[in-house]
């Protein structure tokens, strides 16, 4: 898939985060260059610096691109999304549990057909490139076909992406259940077709306890015993309701972490959407085991199911690793830049003020981080994967007014994310190749 050509130089300022500043100074997680350069050879950041000290060692022949009103920054990496859940993005009335079966369950369904399937991930896919979003963690739906048509889809562009078949045999329509062993046959099956093959990384994926049998849960961890390098995707205390429901369902077990870790399905590779619940006891579990958590304010917003408290979780005593997911079609937004506003305003409410560092490296680097891939993605280092984007911090009427005024760095780029969206994406470069262009004509 690598196009042997691709030796390329972008230049423009660069800033890209390089450490937690949760836990850090933000002066040691943050490189900003104002004229930067980046040397791409074969989709990956050979060098990265400042054009003065860089142009010297570029080749005579290499294409050079020049974003003189623009800043590189590293692609953003969705931690949590379900691409089968696209159709039904805005759907009104319901909270979790119902949201579920009124809208989500029935959109699922029709991913049996696999041209349905293959045109909703081509479609994700280019969404996410217009978005500015690079890498992403994806839910598919119970049916193989599902998986098999997101990674066909990202493969296409040399995408790094995670994905799994989503394993549900007990609580849910008959049209989407499947039965333990048949999600570990078909999930075995997918991991040895996609786990590594090109930049596709498998996520064994249980849907919540609420939709797995003991034993299906069982086999799970088996997947995650017998693959050492799979990952995991799953959701967890969301809604008060669903916890209530997990308790009632698994009554042997201490908490709902406790479900999960009791299955051999909570160590560092694995990744729970939401956590808005979760007790002091359960942070600590997460935090000894390494599991980490996918924040997902807008969807928390739409469905109601309350305030995550990023300031908790993060607690430097005991920090558990958080990354930021839209959760489309329960998140309202495509855009990680509108998903880092949501997450902001959520703070707000709990009376804490997330800096504009702090929202950026939840989009980028601690995504990635969260997933485990931060040697790849999230930050713009020698030797990372060349996932750019292009953002324009002029990119409409209203933020070039207020980019006029901003009198720093760090106030531009919260301005933005507080304010911007998908227009602000001028191009989007995924393993050194521009997969999307804002104005392919000027
Ligand atoms: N919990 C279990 N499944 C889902 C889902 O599809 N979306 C959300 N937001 N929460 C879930
Ligand atoms: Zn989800």
């Amino acid at each position: 898939m690598v196009n042997p050509m691709t030796e390329l130089a972008l230049r423009g300022a660069i800033y890209t985060l390089v450490a937690d500043p949760f836990l850090n100074a933000a002066s040691d997680c943050v490189v900003y260059e104002p004229d930067g350069c980046i040397l791409i050879r074969e989709g990956v950041i050979r060098e990265v610096g400042a054009y003065a000290d860089l142009r010297g060692k570029l080749p005579d022949d290499i294409e050079l691109r020049h974003y003189p009103d623009a800043i590189l920054m590293p692609g953003f990496v969705d931690a949590h999304i379900h691409y089968p859940q696209v159709e039904i993005i805005g759907s009104y009335g319901a909270q979790l549990l119902e949201w579920l079966n009124k809208y989500t369950f029935p959109a699922e369904a029709r991913f049996v057909d696999d041209d349905h399937a293959r045109r909703i991930a081509d479609f994700f896919i280019d969404e996410l490139h217009r978005n500015g979003t690079t890498a992403a963690s994806v839910f598919c739906t119970s049916a193989p076909g599902s998986v098999d048509a997101i990674f066909e889809a990202a493969q296409r562009f040399n995408m790094l992406l995670l994905a799994g078949k989503m394993m549900m045999d007990s609580h849910a329509p008959a049209n989407l259940v499947d039965t333990a062993q048949s999600s570990y046959d078909d999930s075995k099956a997918l991991i040895e077709r996609w786990h590594r093959r090109g930049r596709c990384l498998y996520s064994v994926t249980p849907r919540f306890a609420l939709t797995s049998s003991p034993r299906q849960l069982e086999l799970a961890g088996a997947l995650m015993r017998e693959y050492s390098d799979v990952r995991l995707q799953s959701h967890i205390s969301e809604y008060r309701a669903e916890v209530a429901r997990a308790a009632e369902l698994y009554p042997e077990r201490k908490n709902y972490t406790d479900i999960y870790e009791h299955y051999g399905l909570l160590d560092e590779r694995a990744i729970y959407g939401h956590g808005i619940h979760l007790s002091e006891g359960e942070l600590r579990r997460f935090h000894e085991t390494g599991a980490k958590i996918a924040h997902c304010p807008t969807s928390n917003f739409f469905i109601g199911s309350g305030l995550f408290d990023i300031a908790k979780t993060k607690n430097e005593a005991r920090p558990v690793t958080v990354g930021l997911g839209t959760d489309v079609g329960g998140g309202t937004s495509f855009s990680m830049l509108q998903t880092m506003s949501e997450a902001y305003k959520m703070a707000q409410l709990r009376g804490i003020s997330l800096t504009a560092t702090q929202c950026w490296y939840l989009a980028t680097l601690g995504s990635a981080e969260a997933l485990g891939l931060a040697e790849e993605v999230g930050s713009l280092q020698q030797g990372c994967d060349a996932d750019i984007i292009v953002l324009d911090p002029r990119a409409t009427p209203l933020l070039e007014l207020r980019a006029d005024v901003a009198e720093s760095l760090d106030e531009l780029l919260f301005a933005l994310m507080i304010c911007a969206d998908d227009r602000a994406i001028a191009a989007t470069y995924v393993a050194g190749e521009r997969v999307y262009e804002r104005d392919p004509s000027t």
